[in-house]
């Protein structure tokens, strides 16, 4: 069977490099590029993070494309409560030798959409603003795009507000267009990532493994887990970004239910808030626009994301 085709839209961000490890050692995706977003932290800073995490694994071919610093209405609201000052503070890196390709993100998805022969995935795992800005400026693409799917939202979950999460929160309006688009959009929000922790017990699988990629992870893990098991007094961290990759690995691993999903821009209290739409299909003002995932079988997704380091670190060994 062939690969898929993606491109991953990041903004790195201690969840974020623990899905591109997972892209990066899957069988069953192409990754054609990585694109960063100004999110967690500044563009600059996730550029730099996903720079690092491609030298680390070796996997330096792949292009970065550098992508919006804001989003499409306001002024950047970083997560450094979450992620650190550097973005994906704890894994001590050095600083890349690669660079980022001189297209910016939008224009790198148009020409890799352009030129693939077979559609292409979009996988959106920070704010949606390049994503869209790519669907408003190449609207005659958007019949090459597979599907997209995403980490955002909540049908019964915020984290940012009540009601927000991180990613809606900070680009509402680039989710609406990605909710309007008419592409089938795979929603993974916080019902399904808060399930899928890595269990503060289950952090020593990482820890106890030799190799840079498995250390990378428990460094990861270690400071991830200040904010989720300590302030939010989680069971462990939450592999937000993870579950929108895995599931184009392995569908099995997830359940959830087809829904009309958008996104509230203008509530005072409610501006963010990714509203999914559950009721009797024949009350639903829309046709379907996506799949919202609500279920994860945590165990296995864990063990994807051990096999994934494994395989990782054995390409490092026979790279050597
Ligand atoms: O709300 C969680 C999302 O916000 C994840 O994508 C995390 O990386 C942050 O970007
Ligand atoms: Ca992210």
């Amino acid at each position: 069977m062939s690969k898929r085709p993606v491109i991953i839209d990041c903004d790195p961000g201690h969840d974020d490099a623990i899905a591109l490890l997972i892209a990066l050692a899957s069988d069953e995706l192409d990754v054609k590029g990585i694109t960063t977003v100004g999110g967690n932290n500044k563009v600059e800073k996730t550029t730099i993070n996903a720079l690092k995490v491609l030298e680390l694994t070796g996997m330096t071919h792949i292009p970065v494309a550098v992508g919006r610093s804001n989003p499409l209405m306001k002024e950047i609201r970083v997560a450094d409560d979450v992620h650190g000052e550097s973005g994906m503070d704890g894994p001590e890196l050095k600083e890349p030798a690669i660079k980022p390709v001189e297209l910016s993100a939008v224009e790198f998805i148009a020409k890799v959409v352009e030129e693939s022969e077979e559609k292409v995935t979009l996988v959106a795992v920070g704010p949606f603003t390049n994503i869209g800005v790519f669907l408003l400026s190449y609207p005659q693409l958007h019949e090459k795009i597979e599907c997209i799917s995403v980490m955002g939202g909540g049908y019964l979950e915020g984290n940012r507000t009540a009601v927000a999460e991180f990613n809606i929160w900070q680009d509402p309006e680039a989710a609406r267009v990605v909710m309007r688009s008419g592409i089938p959009v795979l929603l993974h929000g916080l019902d399904v990532t808060h399930k899928a922790l890595i269990k503060k017990e289950e952090f020593s699988i990482f820890r106890n493994e030799k190799g840079p990629i498995f250390q990378f992870v428990a460094d990861l893990l270690d400071f991830y887990s200040i904010c989720y098991t300590g302030e939010r007094k989680l069971e462990g961290c939450p592999m937000h970004d993870s579950c929108a990759v895995a599931n184009l690995i392995d569908p099995t691993l997830f359940k959830g239910e087809s829904a009309v999903i958008d996104i509230e821009l203008d509530g005072e209290i409610t501006r963010g808030a990714c509203i999914i739409d559950l009721r009797p299909k024949e009350r639903r003002p829309v046709e379907d626009n996506g799949k919202v995932i609500f279920d994860v079988d945590r165990k296995r997704f864990l063990d994807l994301i051990i096999e994934s380091c494994r395989k990782l670190e054995s390409r490092l060994s026979n790279a050597q």
